[in-house]
């Protein structure tokens, strides 16, 4: 396994290889790495010749202070594990200076809107610092394939329209969202969590799952409110969203289309930790 902590060292280690034909997955991460993230690489492995994963906590794309700083930082673990899937994988583990050169700041996108939705209304700036971090990973590591999952659906979309409107040669994938036996997202924010918001939080995916059973038949504002009713009486759990959006647009539905694709959306608190999740609707 090579762990490069040096752009330039990894660029000149990447086109050597590229120029013997070799292809490159990608999958960038900021550590604390689990399950929803190996999916990730294993899917990255068979579809390419190797894989790159970046493991970098962008500062950039925190809102919070705090949660950047509690963000878990475990690097060596990090390490193991995915040696435990292929030692061929490349690791990038950059510092903020070998990113950011002494200017730790978000550039400005427009993303058509996307970034307005969502996660872009509840955390200021957001995809701005993902939008930089990930346009500057993909000009190091040069991908042919890069892997996102749909945990986070609505960054999945940015990255796609970042790729489409900066003409980065690359081919942006989902990944569908990994689950613990509870039905539980993955997370890196999981380990976190204290015992009693760590069994309430499978809650949130039981909840959205009845609620696409309930889109069946009744409104969207119906199964909203329904929602909110549910988590209002979760004392673990705080509402923070719970949005029925268009995939293409993701702006929230007024009125369902047969001829439309839904997904709901959810952001909730267990604590002060904060956990997103989304399933698809029709
Ligand atoms: P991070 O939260 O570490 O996630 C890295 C990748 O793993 C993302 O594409 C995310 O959607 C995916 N992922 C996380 N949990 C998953 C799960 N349970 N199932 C499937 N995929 C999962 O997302 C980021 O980092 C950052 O914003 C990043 C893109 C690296 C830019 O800093």
């Amino acid at each position: 396994m090579i762990v490069f902590t040096n752009k330039l060292e990894i660029q000149d280690h990447i086109s050597k290889e590229k120029a013997k034909g070799i292809t490159f997955g990608f999958v960038p991460t900021m550590g604390a790495l689990h399950n929803g993230h190996l999916s990730l690489v294993e899917r990255a492995l068979k579809e390419n010749d190797t894989c790159v994963v970046s493991v970098f906590v962008n500062p950039t794309q925190f809102d919070n202070v705090d949660d950047l700083e509690k963000y878990p930082r475990t690097l060596e673990q990090d390490i193991t594990l995915l040696e435990t899937v292929s030692k061929t994988i490349l690791v990038y583990a950059p510092s903020v200076e070998d990113i950011y050169e002494g200017n730790t700041k978000a550039e400005h996108f427009s993303f058509d809107g996307l970034e307005f939705e969502m996660e872009g209304k509840f955390r200021k700036g957001h995809f701005d610092g993902v939008g930089t971090i990930v346009k500057r990973l993909f000009e190091i590591v040069t991908p042919d394939i890069a892997y996102f999952g749909e945990k986070d659906f609505q960054q999945l979309a940015i990255i796609k329209k970042l790729a489409q409107k900066y003409n980065i040669p690359v081919n942006v994938k989902g990944c569908k969202i990994y689950r613990e036996d509870s039905g539980l997202a993955y997370s890196s924010r999981n380990s976190r969590l204290k015992p009693d918001y760590r069994k309430a939080a499978p809650f949130i995916f039981k909840t959205i799952t009845a609620a696409k059973e309930k889109f069946g038949t009744k409104s969207a504002k119906e199964v909203t409110e329904w929602v909110e009713k549910q988590f209002a009486k979760n004392k673990f759990l705080e509402l923070e969203y719970f949005i029925i959006a268009e995939v293409t647009t993701l702006k929230t539905v007024k009125r369902k289309s047969k001829s439309k694709t839904y997904r709901a959306f959810v952001a909730a608190y267990a604590d002060d930790i904060r956990l997103i999740d989304n399933i698809a609707l029709n």
